[in-house]
């Protein structure tokens, strides 16, 4: 079986691109990032495709004339790429249900708390304003609601007593560089499948070996 192409669309920073592309660096990983896509040129995280040698792209949702026309854009790019798999890290735009459609089960995405917990934006101030004792980070296959569908792999870290966003935050984001790229690995391998909605290990002895790794880790 040969690696899984990856194209990593960014918005800004780009560290969860980073934590792929190091992986990725691991000749025995089973994934290549193909293409890194960002929606805005000044994102950091460019920087990070030129360090690893691997292609970047700007593709900019002002220089279309509506969002089939950016999305066509991204599509064509993509598909140029022979991308097997799309990574969402970091991209804060909302692929419309037509691009989810086509790339059916072939998006994944990372969000920086326990889905269906806090979707959306101001995720770690809303939990640490709900008083939740844990947060953590999610990869999902993408569905077309917001920070919806299949959970692939979770991360768990505590919520301390004196934590701001900015605390919390950082302390998911570690947690974040580790689920991602094994996230990537468990499709890459051909580990997990989706039925009903749901990520299943495909062999249930491995359930035993990656379940617990990919439910929960406190540092
Ligand atoms: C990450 O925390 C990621 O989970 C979040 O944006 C940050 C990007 O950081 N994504 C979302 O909130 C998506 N709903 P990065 O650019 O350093 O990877």
């Amino acid at each position: 079986m040969g690696a899984l192409n990856l194209a990593v669309l960014i918005s800004g920073r780009g560290s969860n691109l980073k934590a792929l592309l190091t992986a990725c660096a691991d000749p025995d990983f089973p994934a290549r990032v193909a293409l890194v896509v960002s929606d805005n040129r000044d994102a950091a995280g460019l920087g990070h495709a030129e360090t690893f040698g691997v292609p970047g792209t700007v593709i900019e949702r002002r220089d279309y004339a509506d969002r089939p026309a950016f999305e066509a854009a991204l599509d064509t790019a993509i598909r140029a790429s022979n991308v097997d798999l799309i990574c969402l890290a970091g991209f804060m735009r909302l692929l419309s249900a037509d691009f989810v459609r086509r790339w059916w089960n072939r998006i994944i995405n990372i969000h920086p708390s326990l889905l269906p917990a806090f979707p959306g934006l101001d995720t770690h101030a809303r939990a640490l304003a709900a008083g939740v004792r844990l947060s953590g980070c999610t990869v999902h296959v993408v569905r077309p609601a917001m920070d919806d569908g299949p959970i692939l792999v979770q991360a768990a870290v505590p919520v301390l007593p004196d934590d701001t966003g900015q605390t919390l935050a950082g302390r998911v984001l570690i947690a974040e560089h580790e689920a991602y790229p094994l996230a990537v690995r468990l499709l890459a391998e051909r580990r997990v499948e989706i039925v009903d909605e749901r990520v299943l290990f495909v062999d249930p002895t491995l359930a035993a070996r990656f379940g617990p790794e990919s439910v929960l880790r406190v540092p």
